[in-house]
């Protein structure tokens, strides 16, 4: 049985967000430059989002560039920037006809302006799209959204329109980048390592954590399967014991 018939249709996490580590090293393994590896890792993000729409998740999360990422080597920033655009250009079709919806979260007016209104033209001509949103993370960090989101709030309490008791953990989601969009159930990170690398911290709270030693060039549908179907194999408790949940169904 194909590890796709397997998964239960009816259980298929709405929201899945990924870490999409090890380029690099899968590149130093092929005696490639390091950039040989993100390129190949744009093959994986299309298979992984082909594989996420067959089987009906809703919201795709990539981290595609941290804040911290920032800090690399200006030529592998370079090189990624320029990744970025060329693939948002020579994909905008792709997306187009298989409804993707593309949508970005981080601190967008830090990359450079081509890079930036390359983003905004694929994100204008996908608007309407419905089948998969497509959420990448660019120049994104969790430290850096709360810091946006408390900003936020300071200001509306400080203008009066919000009283300090009206804040609570709906309005803090609705101030994040993420606003509107479920928390992820699922969390994948590949390449061995287990942290979270300043990742979607608060939406996370609850999160199934998945992590396989898969370099994310050579990730992709059956390993997104992979990952869904442990998933499904888990027990969400949120707090409760195990009876309760199984009662509730
Ligand atoms: C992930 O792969 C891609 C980005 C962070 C942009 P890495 O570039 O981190 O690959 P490794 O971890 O060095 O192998
Ligand atoms: C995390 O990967 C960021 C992205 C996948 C974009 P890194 O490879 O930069 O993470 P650390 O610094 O090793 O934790
Ligand atoms: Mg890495």
């Amino acid at each position: 049985m194909e590890l796709r018939d397997r998964i239960d249709p009816h259980r298929v996490p709405r929201h899945v967000a990924i870490i999409m580590d090890g380029n690099g090293r899968w590149a130093e393994k092929q005696g490639e430059m390091r950039v040989i590896g993100h390129m190949n890792g744009v093959n994986a993000v299309r298979e992984t989002l082909v594989g996420a729409t067959e089987i009906g998740i809703e919201h795709l999360t990539l981290y595609a560039f941290s804040t911290e990422n920032w800090n690399r080597p200006r030529s592998e920033v370079d090189a990624l920037m320029d990744l970025l655009v060329k693939t948002l250009l020579s994909e905008i079709d792709g997306l187009n006809e298989n409804g993707v919806k593309l949508n970005a979260i981080g601190d967008l007016a830090s990359l450079p302006e081509g890079c930036h209104d390359t983003l905004l033209e694929a994100m204008e001509r996908t608007a309407g799209n419905d089948r998969i949103t497509l959420n990448l993370a660019l120049s994104y960090s969790s430290r850096w959204e709360i810091v946006q989101m408390v900003q936020a709030l300071a200001v509306k309490a400080k203008e009066g329109r919000i009283a300090p008791a009206d804040i609570d953990a709906e309005m803090i989601a609705a101030h994040l980048s993420t606003a509107g969009i479920p928390d992820p159930e699922l969390l994948i990170r590949t390449s061995g390592e287990e942290r979270i690398s300043n990742f979607l911290l608060w939406q996370i709270a609850y999160s199934e954590l998945y992590f396989t030693p898969v370099l994310w060039p050579d990730f992709g549908k059956e390993e997104l399967f992979r990952a869904v179907l442990d998933y499904q194999g888990r027990e969400r408790r949120f707090g409760k014991i195990s009876e309760q949940v199984n009662r509730q169904g």
